[in-house]
């Protein structure tokens, strides 16, 4: 794994930037990303190219041994091009046009601003676009941040009309896919369609869940028209993107086939203070993140990237954003660094080089300190550059994948039913019961081929594509349904077989009624001579199968029919751990009882333990008698 750092030369006197260069290479580090702000200064008025300032950067930067990771700076319009055309500007759900003044504030659907985008993206991709430091563009900067792909703008309206004409064919098959007999809604042309806000309750929810999907494709076409113009113009090197955490606005799975690394900005610290963690886990992981955080996103990217990922930022101290912003433990920043490489990532960079005094994130940390002098994060990248071992090239292979839906997360938010669900949640507390006990995962789209696997854990599935009910049926794998799963249609309707829809062809049952909970309530019943409870929801069903688990009154929480199995409620930890355990047995695969907080991974021939918490830990399981705070343990070796 390349060890690199995100600079913004155009902050800085130019006096710094060569001795900055020469710190970098110093450090160990051996990539920098830069320029994804910098529209304003490289055409500080229309038409009119500044190339000096950033060829000279660039040659500083090359010239001292660093590969350049160049961005296109389209997060960012300047004040002339937003005054000249303020069509671009995104709209929020109220209908007010977003100011300029921040970033981010353009509308995907926008003509001009795709116009404008192109004209930027050729201008810099034709001046560097053979420099031979360039490894890689990044496209813009955290697409759809700051609450930005669904926009509600005239041009979106208007793009959404037609996106909704090639959908649907004529406006009747609209009509029946929405089921707009229902308070009168029917629509006699496309044209009739407006955005889904501003309605006086809740709008029709297959009328919002077209408009999220149209967002995300609009999204997705943006990015490829950036994609392509870097490839026409500079052949050879990488096109990347720097995804977000938590982030599900946008299918991440679909944008991925367009680009050759998925890269993805790490905050630790700032996702568990504003993340869906429970109240304990942020008092115990305060100054770690949660042990789960990373670990899912490089498992999810990894797949999102077709097998090549990386950090593009990396949290090196407190940040500003968070509503509170602790300072990492001390080794966190270096046990975050040995994770990454260890999912098998071929890139880390941290966010930032120098902390900047002025303007917004003037409270971020780097590994400079403003006045120049190393932060402390500084020693423990200096640490481990050296200690990170000749980059493995194994292939991962897990033996469970876990699949996610970003539609499903889009349906469940749009029509919750129960407030405590949410789709990227389940996915993260199935995922963290599995990596509990030692298990590596994969995190895959549905559809995706799953027979490479051993074990398929699907934990929030609403609607069951055909592709993915193949994937499903084409594998022997044993596979664990959640409830609500194969609840909904396409157009998010209730099937007229009701749930689990098509997966009756895999499991013979029925839901006939469904239930959801606030998070006071829980369920429980008996799993053999274990008490198990579940939460948040619980699906009744018909069915001639006996339940494997069942509460006294006799209700199914688990059902099972050959290698399915299919829950009605939310599992707790212990009761999924439990499954798992049992299948994994089955199949052969070693389970672990690890400490809370501690993690094992394993990828191609590595073997690593993390240990997140501030106090030491044992895991004699694997042999470790002693793991101190933000401990790393390296197996491989051994
Ligand atoms: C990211 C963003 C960076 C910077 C950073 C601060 O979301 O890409 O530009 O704002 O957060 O943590």
């Amino acid at each position: 794994m390349e060890l690199g750092v995100c600079y913004f030369p155009e902050h800085w006197d130019r006096s710094l930037w060569a001795e900055d260069a020469r710190r970098m290479v110093d450090l160990g580090l051996s990539v920098v990303r830069i320029g994804e702000f910098a529209w304003s200064c490289i055409e500080p008025a229309p038409g009119q190219f500044d190339w000096d300032w950033y060829d000279r950067a660039i040659d500083m930067l090359a010239s001292a041994g660093l590969d350049l990771i160049l961005c296109t700076p389209t997060a960012t319009p300047p004040k002339w091009l937003v005054d000249t055309h303020p069509d671009i500007l995104c709209h929020d759900r109220h209908g007010r046009p977003r100011r300029f003044g921040s970033r981010r504030h353009y509308c995907f659907s926008s003509s001009t601003y795709r116009a404008e985008s192109a004209r930027i993206t050729t201008a810099l991709a034709e001046r560097y676009g053979q420099h031979e430091a360039v490894i890689a563009w990044q496209t813009d900067n955290e697409l759809g941040c700051h609450d930005t792909v669904r926009s509600y703008s005239p041009a979106a309206e208007a793009a959404f009309r037609i996106w909704l004409a090639e959908r649907h064919g004529d406006v009747d098959a609209l009509n029946a896919a929405w089921g707009t007999v229902f308070w009168s809604q029917t629509y006699r042309s496309f044209d009739e369609v407006d955005l889904p806000n501003l309605t006086v309750t809740e709008p029709n929810p297959s009328h919002v869940l077209d408009f999220y999907r149209f967002s995300s494709d609009q999204l997705i076409a943006y990015n490829k028209m950036q994609v392509d113009i870097l490839r026409a113009h500079s052949p050879g090197r990488d096109v990347l993107h720097n995804f977000m955490g938590l982030f599900t606005d946008f299918d991440h799975f679909q944008l991925g086939v367009d680009i050759d690394i998925a890269g993805w900005d790490s905050y630790p610290l700032g996702f568990l203070d504003v993340g869906p963690y429970a109240r304990e886990d942020k008092a115990a992981y305060m100054r770690q993140g949660h042990p789960d955080f990373a670990g899912f996103h490089h498992d999810l990217y990894r797949n999102c990237g077709r097998g090549r990922f990386g950090i593009i930022e990396q949290q090196p101290g407190p940040v500003n954003w968070a509503r509170n912003n602790p300072a990492p433990l001390d080794g966190m920043v270096r046990l975050w660094g040995h994770e990454t490489a260890a999912h098998g990532a071929e890139l880390s960079c941290i966010f930032r080089w120098r902390q900047a005094p002025f303007a917004q994130e003037q409270m971020h940390a780097g590994l400079l300190r403003p006045d120049s002098q190393p932060a402390t994060a500084h020693g423990e990248i200096a640490q481990l550059a050296k200690e990170l071992e000749t980059p493995d090239s194994t292939p991962s292979s897990p033996r469970i994948a876990l699949v996610f839906s970003y539609d499903s997360q889009w349906m469940t938010e749009i029509q919750p039913q129960g407030r405590s669900w949410s789709t990227i949640k389940l996915a993260m507390e199935w995922y963290s019961a599995a990596r509990g006990l030692g298990l590596s995962l994969d995190i895959v789209a549905p559809g995706a081929p799953l027979d490479a696997y051993d074990l398929v854990l699907v934990p929030s599935l609403l609607h069951v594509s055909d592709a993915a009910l193949q994937a499903f049926e084409a594998t022997s794998a044993d596979i664990i349904f959640a409830p609500r799963s194969g609840s909904k249609t396409e157009s998010l309707q209730i099937p007229d077989t009701l749930a689990p829809g098509p997966l009756q062809s895999l499991i013979p049952l029925k839901v006939t009624r469904s239930e959801s909970f606030p998070p006071t309530h829980v369920e429980t019943g008996q799993l053999g001579d274990k008490t198990v409870t579940g939460h948040t929801w619980l699906d009744h069903v018909e069915t001639e199968l006996t339940p494997l688990a069942q509460t006294e009154t006799g209700t199914g929480l688990l059902y099972r029919s050959g290698r399915v199995s299919l829950f009605t409620t939310c599992p707790n930890r212990a009761f999924l751990q439990a499954v798992l355990g049992d299948i994994c047995a089955d199949r052969g695969i070693r389970t672990i009882d690890l400490p809370a907080g501690v993690r094992l991974i394993e990828h191609g021939r590595r073997r690593v333990v993390v240990n997140y918490n501030a106090s030491d830990q044992q895991v004699p399981a694997l042999g470790i008698e002693h793991l101190p705070p933000a401990g790393v343990a390296n197996l491989s070796e051994s």
